[in-house]
């Protein structure tokens, strides 16, 4: 049953983004209805089990569990909801602009209502918001309401990040739907909006809120790429990137978050969506030169632990490489655009054979590397290894007895991906440390 006041509300598509927002809502109190149209997903849902990692999320599902229903037809949510949140999925095309058809076909299935509206989670081009509206209005829906509520969780931290946000966006074109779903976030917001949290109300409209979005996105993913490049420049000139990075951002304009050099990022939302804000602008007639540069740099930021290697073990054939961690970032066993796939793929290309390690993601991996041993440990990974990798800064990797990798080696090359690991510890051991751009001193 739903709290005193607590609104139901209906989520269609149960994917990352879905399922923490239908858990975040039920935990605030409301009863939520949720669709997907994969039956089998939904009969594990229905068994209380979760089909991502993701942590604090199972415990947020089976602690609301009597507020969550979970179902194939969109009935459910139509009878027992007003505002039913949009979060399926989103994938780049060929030409790098984001597919729609979810949804669309989500846009097609609704019925004429003027009692319901559609509210956005899913990322999604500007623009769409309008032509949702044009879509409604060519079939007699034009009673249906619409909101863009873009989604600025983070894996690994999701249910945190719902539940704390630094920002609500809701972004509106007049009707009763901005404001309902501005009272669903209310108990997150600040004391100035009314809430009990700490998350800053942007009010806006449809368009600016969907570009929030992408803007947020290719910004940070600039971000990275950036000091990516820096750590580049300063293995050229000797300066250390962690001290530089510190420096810049102790600069309360730059901030000292997404600074961290290293080999590049991935995961399933900034490749996807740095593209696609690059190809909107494209279509439309502006040449968004920068995310042109950003993406490549990324690119080759994957590849550059390769040149290591190939400086270090004078060549990979026949030699072994062991990867610490596959996922795209630590805390997930989400392997989508992961830097390891590029590395792996490069390094049996170049000869070499490849042992990895990874504490969640060897199972989704498995899926999506061949030709790899899997270890079930890191000091099983690294055993006969010329050279050792960190790729994902998992903790576990941080308490790696360092004298023991030494032995179990049998090169002395440790690459350390993320600068995450200690240099000096690592050193202690008797083996040959190198990061991504800490210049003379590392
Ligand atoms: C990102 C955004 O951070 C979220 O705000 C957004 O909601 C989400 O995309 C989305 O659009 O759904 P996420 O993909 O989960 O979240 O991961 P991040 O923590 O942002 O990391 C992305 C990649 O950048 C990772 O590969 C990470 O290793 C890399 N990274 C991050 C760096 O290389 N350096 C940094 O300093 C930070």
């Amino acid at each position: 049953m739903s709290a005193k006041g607590r609104e139901p509300i209906g989520v269609i598509g149960t994917g990352y983004v879905g399922l923490v927002t239908a858990a975040g809502f039920a935990e605030l109190g409301s009863d939520v209805y949720c669709v997907d149209i994969d039956a089998a997903k939904v009969e594990r849902l229905r068994r209380g089990e979760v089909p991502i990692y993701e942590p604090g999320l199972e415990e947020l599902l089976a602690r609301n569990s009597e507020r969550l229903h979970f179902s194939t037809e969109l009935s459910g949510a139509l009878e027992h909801a007003r505002l039913l949140f949009v979060a399926v999925g989103t994938p780049p095309t060929y030409s790098g602009d984001a597919d729609l058809s979810a949804v669309h076909a989500v846009v097609d299935v609704i019925p004429a209502s003027d009692r319901h509206a559609l509210v956005m989670k899913s990322t999604v081009p500007c623009g769409t918001g309008t032509s949702i509206a044009r879509a409604f209005a060519e079939r007699g829906k034009d009673g249906l309401g619409y909101v863009s509520c873009p989604e600025f969780l983070k894996e690994g931290s999701a249910v945190k990040d719902f539940l704390d946000p630094d920002r609500v966006v809701v972004g509106a074109d007049g009707g009763w739907a901005g404001e309902a779903v501005v009272e669903l976030y209310r108990p997150l917001l600040a004391s100035a909006y009314g809430g009990i949290g700490s998350g800053e109300l942007v009010r806006t409209d449809v368009a600016s809120a969907e570009m929030v979005k992408l803007a947020s996105n290719a910004f940070l993913a600039t971000k990275i790429s950036f000091i990516n490049e820096i750590a580049n420049v300063c293995e050229e000139t000797g300066a250390d990137v962690v001290e530089v990075a510190r420096g810049m951002g102790l600069d309360e304009r730059i901030g000292p978050k997404f600074l961290q050099a290293g080999i590049g990022f991935g995961g399933s939302c900034f490749p996807k969506d740095v593209d696609a804000l690059k190809q909107l602008a494209g279509n439309s007639g502006y040449h968004f030169q920068l995310l042109t540069a950003v993406i490549e740099v990324n690119e080759l930021q994957k590849r550059r632990v390769i040149g290591k290697l190939h400086k270090h073990l004078g060549g990979l054939v026949g030699k072994r490489v062991a990867l610490l961690g596959l996922a795209f970032k630590p805390n997930t066993d989400d392997m989508r655009e992961a830097s390891s796939l590029v590395l792996s793929a490069r390094l049996t290309a170049d000869g070499a054979s490849v042992s990895a390690y990874d504490p969640i993601a060897e199972e989704q991996a498995r899926r999506l590397v061949g030709g790899i041993d899997f270890a079930d440990s890191a000091l099983t990974a690294v055993a006969d290894a010329d050279a050792v990798v960190l790729v994902t800064e998992w903790p576990e990797f941080f308490e790696l007895d360092w004298a023991e990798v030494a032995k179990t080696m049998k090169g002395k090359v440790v690459i350390d991906g993320r600068n995450a690991l200690d240099a000096e510890a690592v050193r202690q051991a008797g083996l040959l440390y190198e990061g991504i751009g800490r210049g003379a001193s590392h």
